[in-house]
């Protein structure tokens, strides 16, 4: 899966009931289990090790029993589906039925079978001796209505064990919702194909899927564990004038039932997977092929094939595949690979092994109106999806603990794809992983990499572990693990384990020991730290005499872990400039490296942050480093540049630096034109404007930011004025920076502009580059009236793309009218306004205003129990939204709200999250209080 959105929030809390659950003897049985299952085909059965007692009483977790193994299904699927109204349109069905028949083999003698189900009315079961096809007499069936959705089968005949095989035959019904999860309905306006009447738009329809983590249960009664793998036969019968996909290939062919015509689609069986894969969607899209060679093909609204939007996927998505498929070493192993642009979807994108699904924004691609870095979303989310065809599908986590292994590979890896459709991101990755982790994990409230199984049981559980330490730390850690061992160990290591465990599931250490082959280093010791203890490291180089030591970082200092990490050194100094390795380890807190410093020499470590630590340095290091970089900042390297500034901040915000040296590292930005270092400080001056802008500070911080920012809004100015961007990728970063901190602090020149080039865009000639649109757009809107905030909400409702969709809703947040932002507010809980997928990050835009801040919050508190119920089941992120809303807490009475809604979200729907926030509020209060006096004298002094 990748992130919900573009602004690389995290990614969703969904909604469940946490339970601490008792783990019986199971535990140990499931291991065998899985050790079994993990040879493709299983094939030999285990040896008997417990007398032959004949279990019937429900598993004592929500983790499904040993006694069958699921080896193959054949399932039939018929959504009853329309893709538009029918003539009469009482007609129109959101139903769907079907069956399935699952081969199992039995491993313990038993009289009973628990599979999953959620949702659906089971209404025929049959089970059968597969040898003999004899029909077993069943007693009863059950869906537990709980949190473990068992579809719980007893017998009176008793199943042998031994191996023997037995065919479970289910029969079924369910419901098309619009939730965005399992086998769900979405909607979008489109023209009829070979229409008379050309210009009719019309509501149409089609059937589509988002399994993971835990849904495949919601479409058949199944064994939905990722290590359950099997192989699948699937049919979907459908409505004429639709076409069914799904994993594999598919032959269609016209049938009657009662008379109707249907159209029945086989596939071919799919290679031995996990059900969270499968993926089904039946439409009346239409499609791109590459030309010649291995069959790509993209999926989507018929108008979007028709205007190009899906060439640009098609054009890279060949080229990413063959890289990976060299870099990994390994053939993609399907016949066939689809895309599809799905018009509601709650997460980025899904990678379905053969049928990867995307939000329009992620897979489609419009030259005229899409800006280059919507363009990198797509090529980003392609590389990504396409890394897990590897990494997840084919080589599997055992359970969702170790689900980091999926995605954090997946994030790494997509740099390297990126590269394949012609993008460096590289260096970015500090911006968009690094730092990002570095934040959550300085949370008391954060977690570790990897879970223990027992931990991670329920739905929340599991879906809580979809964010930015699954993702961003995941992929941190592997690049540190990389420069540790070398890139090249890595890629080698990494070739074995994939082909060694294809087809089958893995935990962690089976990596390592891949890994361990390639290198001398012992990986198992230095990852441990890393892997199972929540945080990292502050290391704090005391330079006069070269005393090294670590502690867990922390935003708010006290009960922090004492486990120490075995922490790479790479460092320079201003003298010695070629990199310098040194290990921290882990018994041995406090270390004297070899370095003698000369009386003006400054030391910088953590060379390109290759290591997931922060560095802090005595005060007088610091102040070398400032004066370096007000002299000569390229002397400092430019992912440092950033870094420095990052660190600073972080450790000021955690009381072990002084404010005004983090505040000091931004003044040479004046004279710095580079990205990181700009979007690293404005990161985290954001901070500032949250804790200030309610308050007397927020004045000298405007004035500080519009002078700093004055030197780079020229710099770019040429281009900006005449609605043109700069050839270079992180230049174009920059230029964004520069205009919307300088429209945003008041500078009157951009604010000018904005509106000049707003108006004409109203009189009906938009020449702002896709680039700025977001930026300008807001500046307008923010500084205009009624009429400009109606003009952006028509062309919002008028886009048919929606990359410039997003611009236009986001800029709409942007007004500073209050019941302007209260009728936004209300729009979201319009699914027909705003569609489901975009409200978190909708009430997230207004939240961000600071006129919008209170709004937002008073909104979200009283539609709690109408957002949990409507938006809580699918992947929308509660969690993320509570995050946004909330980031500008800084005041008791606010956190007394925080923890009001706590007691209130009695079912744990939010429940790590606002922990988080509660948390984070906590160290602003003290921070503001400590702070607000120091900051606002050094900004009123820069002056
Ligand atoms: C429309 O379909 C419904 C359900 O099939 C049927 O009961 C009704 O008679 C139909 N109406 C017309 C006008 O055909
Ligand atoms: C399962 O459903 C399909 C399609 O409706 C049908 O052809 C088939 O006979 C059903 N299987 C059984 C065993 O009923
Ligand atoms: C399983 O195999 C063992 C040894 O071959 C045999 O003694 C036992 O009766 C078999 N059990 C069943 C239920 O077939
Ligand atoms: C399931 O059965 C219930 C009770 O008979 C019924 O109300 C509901 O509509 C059925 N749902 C589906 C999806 O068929
Ligand atoms: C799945 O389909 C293939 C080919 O159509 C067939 O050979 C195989 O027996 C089927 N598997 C099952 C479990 O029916
Ligand atoms: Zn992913």
């Amino acid at each position: 899966m990748a992130k919900s959105t573009g602004m690389s929030k995290a990614l969703a809390i969904g909604i469940g009931v946490i339970t601490v659950c008792s783990i019986g003897s199971l535990v140990l049985m499931a291991v065998m289990f899985y050790t079994q299952i993990r040879e493709h085909p299983p094939t030999s059965p285990p040896t008997p090790t417990k007398p032959p007692v004949i279990p019937t009483n429900p598993p004592s977790n929500l983790r499904l029993p040993d006694n069958v193994i699921p080896e193959s299904y054949i399932v039939f699927l018929q959504p009853h589906l329309y893709p538009s109204i029918p003539n009469n349109y009482t007609e129109q069905s959101f139903a769907f039925t079907g069956n399935s028949t699952v081969r199992l083999k039995c491993m313990q003698v038993s009289k009973s079978i628990y599979l999953h189900a959620h949702n659906l009315n089971v209404t025929a079961v049959e089970v059968r001796e597969a040898g003999s096809n004899e029909k077993l007499s069943v007693s009863g069936y059950k869906l537990h209505h709980n949190e473990s959705d068992f579809l719980e089968i007893q017998l009176k005949d008793v199943m042998s064990g031994n191996g023997t095989y037995y065919d479970l035959f289910t029969q079924f019904e369910g419901e098309l919702l619009d939730d965005l999860a399992g086998f769900y309905v979405s909607r979008y306006t489109g023209k009829e194909i070979n229409d008379e009447d050309e210009d009719q738009d019309q509501e149409r329809f089609l059937a589509t899927s988002l399994l993971q983590p835990t849904d495949a249960r919601k479409v058949f009664p199944c064994f939905d564990e990722p290590a359950l793998k099997a192989v699948f036969n699937i049919t979907i019968i459908h409505r004429p004038g639709t076409e069914a996909l799904s994993n594999q290939v598919g032959v269609p062919d016209i049938i009657k039932i009662d008379g109707e015509d249907w159209i029945k689609t086989t596939f071919d069986p799919t290679l031995i997977m996990s059900t969270y894969l499968l993926a089904f969607t039946v439409s009346d899209f239409a499609a791109k092929s590459t030309p010649s060679g291995f069959r790509i093909q993209v999926h989507a609204r018929r108008e979007a094939i028709d205007a190009g939007h899906a060439d640009y996927a098609l054009d890279i998505t060949g080229k990413i595949l063959n890289h990976y498929e060299n870099l990994f070493g390994l053939k993609y192993p399907l016949k066939k690979l689809d895309q599809i642009a799905v018009p509601d979807f709650g997460v980025g994108a899904m990678e379905n092994w053969g049928l990867i699904s995307y939000q329009e924004s992620a897979l489609l691609y419009d030259e005229e109106t899409a800006s280059t870095f919507d363009q990198e979303w797509v090529a980003t989310l392609i590389a990504h999806e396409l890394a897990h065809q590897w990494f997840g599908n084919l080589v599997t986590m055992r359970w969702w603990n170790d689900v980091w292994l999926n995605e954090g590979f997946a994030t790494y890896m997509s740099y390297f794809g990126v590269e394949a459709a012609g993008w460096d991101l590289k260096d970015l990755i500090v911006l968009k992983e690094i730092q990002t982790a570095f934040q959550v994990d300085s949370l008391n409230s954060s977690h570790p990499l990897s879970m223990s199984e027992n931990d991670v049981q329920t739905f929340s559980e599991i879906i809580e572990l979809f964010d930015d330490i699954t993702y961003s730390k995941g992929a941190a850690v592997l690049r540190m693990l990389a420069a540790y061992i070398t890139e090249d160990a890595l890629m080698k290591g990494v070739k074995t384990y994939l082909s060694k465990f294809q087809y089958g599931n893995t935990v962690y250490k089976e990596l390592w020991e891949c890994l361990q082959a390639e290198t001398v280093q012992n990986v198992e010791e230095f990852m441990r730290t890393w892997i199972n203890h929540v945080g990292y490291p502050v290391v704090t180089i005391i330079t006069q005499t070269g005393e090294t030591s670590q502690e867990q970082f922390l935003l708010k200092q006290g009960e922090g872990h004492g486990v120490p990490w075995q922490v790479p050194i790479k460092y320079i100094t201003s003298k010695q400039v070629n990199p310098r390795d040194d290990l921290l380890r882990v018994n041995g807190p406090v270390r004297r490296p070899h370095f003698q410093l000369g009386k003006d020499e400054w030391l910088l470590a953590n060379i390109n942050c290759t290591g997931f630590y922060r560095v802090n340095y005595d005060e007088d290091n610091w102040k070398k480093l400032i004066l370096q970089l007000e002299r000569n900042h390229h002397a400092i390297p430019l992912i440092n540049r950033g870094q420095l500034i990052d660190d600073a901040f972080n450790l000021a915000r955690a009381h072990r630096l002084n404010v005004t040296i983090a505040l000091s590292l931004t003044k040479h930005l004046i004279n710095d034109t580079d990205y990181i270092p700009w979007e690293s400080a404005l990161k985290n001056l954001d901070h500032f404007i949250l804790m200030f802008d309610r308050s007397e500070v927020y004045g000298p911080i405007t004035k500080y930011l519009r002078n700093q920012v004055t030197p780079l809004y020229e710099y770019f100015e040429e281009y900006t004025m005449n609605g043109t961007i700069p050839e270079e990728h992180l230049d174009q970063y920059t230029q964004v920076d520069a205009v919307s901190v300088a429209c945003s602090n008041g500078l009157p020149e951009c604010i000018t502009m904005a509106r000049r080039l707003f108006n004409e865009y109203k009189n009906g000639t938009n020449l702002i580059d896709p680039n700025l649109r977001r930026a300008i757009y807001c500046s307008a809107v923010a500084s205009g009236d009624d009429n400009d905030w109606e003009f952006v909400w028509d062309e919002y409702q008028k886009a048919t793309v929606a990359a410039e969709k997003d611009k236009l809703r986001y800029a709409l947040s942007c007004t500073k009218e209050i019941w302007l932002l209260n009728r936004y507010l209300q729009y979201t809980l319009d699914p027909s306004k705003i569609r489901k997928m975009d409200m978190a990050s909708t009430i997230s835009y207004v939240a961000q205003n600071v006129a919008g801040q209170p709004l937002a919050w008073d909104f979200v508190r009283g539609q709690w129990s109408h957002i949990t119920q409507e938006y809580g089941a699918g992947l929308i992120s509660l969690g993320s939204l509570i995050d946004t809303v909330t980031k500008r807490f800084s005041t008791e009475v606010e956190l007394e709200e925080l923890k009001q809604l706590q007691k209130e979200d009695d079912q744990g729907l939010a429940a790590r999250a606002l922990e988080q926030v509660i948390e984070r509020t906590e160290a602003n209060i003290q921070w503001v209080k400590e702070n607000k006096q120091i900051v606002k004298d050094w900004f009123t002094a820069e002056l």
